[in-house]
């Protein structure tokens, strides 16, 4: 089995990255289950000359960041540009001058220390936004690995990603790469999409896509959970208390394209709609604060204390508190406990790469008494999790419908459906993910002649000419995303 070199943004220690949900838990179980070797970002931030070192521990090399390169390539073009137009917000991202360039050189300066790493039979596969340029670099360095690239993130629709004023780099980023994967068939489809439209690329016989003179392979894998494991962690704990409360549980990052805001207003709405579930049902909300740094995310902490005091002051009663919103991760083995212990998850985002709390949630439930998954239609995860509830989150009546549809559907109901979900979430497991997506690119053909290898140089240029010029935000309103949620009609 060939070492398999995972580079991520942020890389973790083992113990930590387990407790972490998404990428990080993916990646480690990687690293745990393969010869492989993880690189990225060690989270800190130090001085330019002390964060230019690469440490090892063990399979883990991390590499801290400058304060330049974390304010202009993470907070800036990573979470800043390409997370809000990924996610078809062109409304918050904020187009600056030396972001792209950063972008560039953080890719450009891990690709350098990368390189003496890797050993000629190693397969090497870059993880998320962050990264798109790596291949380029390590392509110039004279890396001839097989490369393969996967976004955990949605991929937008072509018109919105052609907003981006580099959007032509980062396709001729992607060239550069054996083979492309994305979540969802509909990602695969907007990637697609962009490639014929905005770069003139063009479907090959055998189904590769050619575009700068290079054959790339798109394809979807989406990603899953370590079923097994968390099967065995549901054994493991007690119940949390409230048990005689039956609970609806939330568990996302404090981030913009969660929803949380319309979540708030859907369980409002009903409460309202529904005065015989009041004292029965409390949410609650675990929302970890993220990217606090980043313009786009001031807000919306504010507003989510704001609504839940709302709602709480207008529902609540001396002995019940109707939403429990706590501000902090909560560790693992305690998620699963919660999950299991809860009626309802309501998993609501408004735009989502996967979103594998859907999936933990059905997996941890006990399958002679369920609990019933309502699902965003915008998370990566109804693509395969049909027999959830699927709900528009915009629509905060039809989804308080649907929780009150959710608490009253009958047990051979909850049975049949946890039955088909489970299904899926055991066939399309982390595993299966992490081997098709590693058959899929020892299949890709190698796509790494360096004497074809002409774009760090159109690279280049396209810096030098960036440098020049300042981008603002669109000011066109059609460009604009999704308005807030209307306000619900309960009376506080
Ligand atoms: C999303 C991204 C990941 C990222 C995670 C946490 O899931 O796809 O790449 O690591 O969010 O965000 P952070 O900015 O804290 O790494």
């Amino acid at each position: 089995m060939s070492r398999v070199v995972l580079v991520s943004n942020r890389v973790m220690d083992l113990r930590k990255a387990a407790q972490a949900g998404g990428v990080a838990v993916a990646l480690a179980h990687i690293v745990r289950t393969r010869p492989s070797l993880w690189f990225g970002w060690s989270g800190e931030v130090k001085p330019a000359e002390e964060a230019a070192v690469p440490t090892q521990t063990g399979r883990m090399v991390t590499v801290p960041l400058s304060p330049t390169e974390h304010e202009r390539y993470y907070l800036g073009y990573a979470n800043s540009v390409l997370w809000p137009v990924f996610h078809n917000r062109l409304d918050v991202a904020q187009f600056e001058a030396g972001y792209f360039e950063q972008y560039i050189e953080v890719n450009r300066r891990l690709a350098s220390l990368l390189q003496p790493l890797i050993r000629a039979e190693d397969v090497i596969w870059v993880h998320d936004y962050h990264l798109i340029p790596l291949a380029v670099e390590l392509r110039r360095l004279g890396v001839l690995n097989r490369i393969g690239f996967y976004l955990h993130i949605p991929f937008p629709p072509w018109q919105t990603f052609i907003a981006l004023p580099e959007h032509a780099q980062l396709a001729r980023c992607l060239a550069a790469y054996d083979l492309v994967g994305l979540q969802t068939m509909a990602d695969v489809s907007n990637l697609l999409d962009y490639l014929a439209n905005g770069v003139h690329g063009s479907v090959t016989p055998d189904g590769r896509i050619r575009m700068f003179d290079r054959l790339l392979t798109v394809a979807s894998f989406p990603i899953g959970i370590d079923v097994a494991d968390f099967t065995r962690t549901v054994r493991d704990v007690a119940l949390v208390q409230g048990r005689g409360m039956r609970r609806i549980i939330g568990v996302d990052r404090l981030d913009y394209t969660k929803g949380l805001p319309q979540k708030f207003k859907a369980f409002g709405q009903f409460l309202e709609s529904n005065p015989q579930y009041r004292r029965q049902v409390v949410l609650t909300q675990i929302a970890p604060p993220t990217r606090e740094n980043v313009g786009a995310y001031a807000d919306i902490r504010q507003q989510l204390e704001t609504l839940a005091g709302s709602i709480n002051g207008c529902f609540g009663e001396l002995d019940w508190v109707p939403i429990h919103y706590i501000h902090r991760a909560a560790p693992r083995r305690r998620l699963t406990a919660i999950y299991r212990s809860s009626r309802i998850a309501l998993v609501t985002p408004l735009r989502d790469g996967m979103n594998l709390v859907a999936k933990e949630y059905v997996a941890s439930q006990d399958p002679e008494d369920p609990g019933v998954l309502i699902l965003s239609r915008f998370a990566g995860a109804a693509e395969e999790l049909a027999q959830a509830l699927i709900v528009n989150p915009y629509d905060i009546y039809a989804t308080a419908e649907v929780v009150r549809a959710a608490l009253e559907m009958q047990l051979d109901e909850r049975r049949a459906r946890h039955r088909a979900l489970m299904a899926v979430i055991e066939k399309s497991d982390l595993a299966e993910w992490c081997n098709s997506f590693l058959r899929a690119l020892s299949r890709a053909s190698a796509n790494n002649d360096p004497t074809t290898w002409t774009q760090p140089e159109s690279i280049r240029r396209a810096m030098e000419r960036l440098s020049q010029s300042v981008h603002t935000s669109p000011s066109d309103p059609t460009e604009r995303g999704p308005q807030a949620a209307p306000t619900p009609t309960y009376p506080c």
